[in-house]
């Protein structure tokens, strides 16, 4: 269903573990790509040229997934570090809207889809929250999202927006996979803190058909969430991860390492959850192909 007729997508963070992804998909489904990097690179702009000479010709929809990495443990958290990772979110998402409302009326994009995350929800152990629940203003990280989804809040009504609020994107190439699957090969696979904490997920096929579906399918607007139907806790997460691998899991990292490594304000993105599910997706009707951790690690580790 392309009711939208998007053909040309531009995809700010294109080079990244989604954006790669997502670009290759949409090749493949038949849609012309570029990217924004800091870099240059062949079929791509920077974020001078996008500055300069605005969004290119010919552009249909545009998708924001450019962030800089919140939980790099090479990195700091020092006010520096955290200027960029709100500038790599908060402030690509102005530049992107400040060129798309600068557009004329005739060469503006039909849409413009950007990611945020889950952890603008409050984590409880209990509470269960969709799209229609409230949050945003309980630490930095939420408070970042909020900027964040502010920020991509495009004038006039010519350009629909999605804001796709992710939890924990599952993948062979990237993201948390990528950063401890050496340790659960080696049989170091192990729970954070307690391991009751929930673990919103999604497998990478499943995020970036979310994002196809915000290009083409008209009814995709405002927030959705971007995770799997089954709950998880880190503790399930962390045995299934293993026992797939054929490894044991039995050990954990206290709660304490993990600040000490992070600091207090990021690593609640590992000490802490929320359960979070999609009202939005039910109500539109996606498909979601990974829906059990079992299955989505399975498919990741053939
Ligand atoms: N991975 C997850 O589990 C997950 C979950 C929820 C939300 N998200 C969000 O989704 C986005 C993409 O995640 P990802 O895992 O694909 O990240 P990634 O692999 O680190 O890629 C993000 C891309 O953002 C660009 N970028 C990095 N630092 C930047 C900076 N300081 N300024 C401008 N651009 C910068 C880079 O593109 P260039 O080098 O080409 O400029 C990079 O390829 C991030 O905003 C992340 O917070 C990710």
């Amino acid at each position: 269903m392309n009711g939208a007729n998007i053909k040309k997508v531009l995809i700010a963070g294109g080079s990244g573990f989604i954006g790669s992804v997502l670009t290759k998909q949409l090749q493949k489904d038949g849609f012309e790509t570029c990217l924004i990097s800091r870099m240059p690179r062949p079929n791509s702009i920077t974020w001078d040229d996008l500055n300069q000479n605005g969004i290119p010709e010919r552009t249909d929809a545009v998708i924001n997934v450019a962030g800089q990495n919140v939980l790099d443990p090479t990195r700091r958290w020092t006010p520096g570090f955290k200027q960029n990772v709100i500038a790599s979110r908060v402030h690509t998402n102005q530049m992107l809207v400040n060129v798309i409302n600068q557009c004329d009326s005739h060469q503006k994009p039909k849409v413009f889809v950007s990611i945020s995350g889950v952890g603008y929800y409050r984590p409880d152990p209990n509470q269960i929250y969709d799209e229609y629940s409230t949050g945003g203003d309980h630490d930095f990280l939420s408070k970042l999202c909020t900027d964040w989804e502010k920020a991509s809040k495009v004038e006039g009504d010519q350009t629909r927006n999605v804001i796709v609020r992710s939890g924990i994107v599952l993948g062979k190439n990237g993201g948390i996979i990528q950063q401890m699957y050496p340790l659960f090969f080696l049989g170091l696979g192990s729970k954070i803190g307690s391991g009751t904490q929930h673990m919103p997920w999604i497998h990478i096929e499943d995020i970036c058909n979310i994002f196809i579906q915000a290009l083409i399918n008209d009814k995709f607007a405002g927030v959705i969430n971007g995770v799997a139907p089954e709950i998880v806790t880190n503790d399930q997460f962390t045995k299934t991860f293993a026992r797939l691998l054929w490894r044991p899991s039995f050990l954990f990292i206290p709660e304490q390492i993990i600040e000490f490594v992070f600091s207090s304000e990021r690593a609640v993105m590992m000490t802490r959850g929320q359960k979070v599910i999609s009202k939005r997706m039910e109500e539109l009707g996606v498909h979601i192909k990974h829906p059990t951790v079992e299955e989505a690690l399975k498919d990741i580790l053939k």
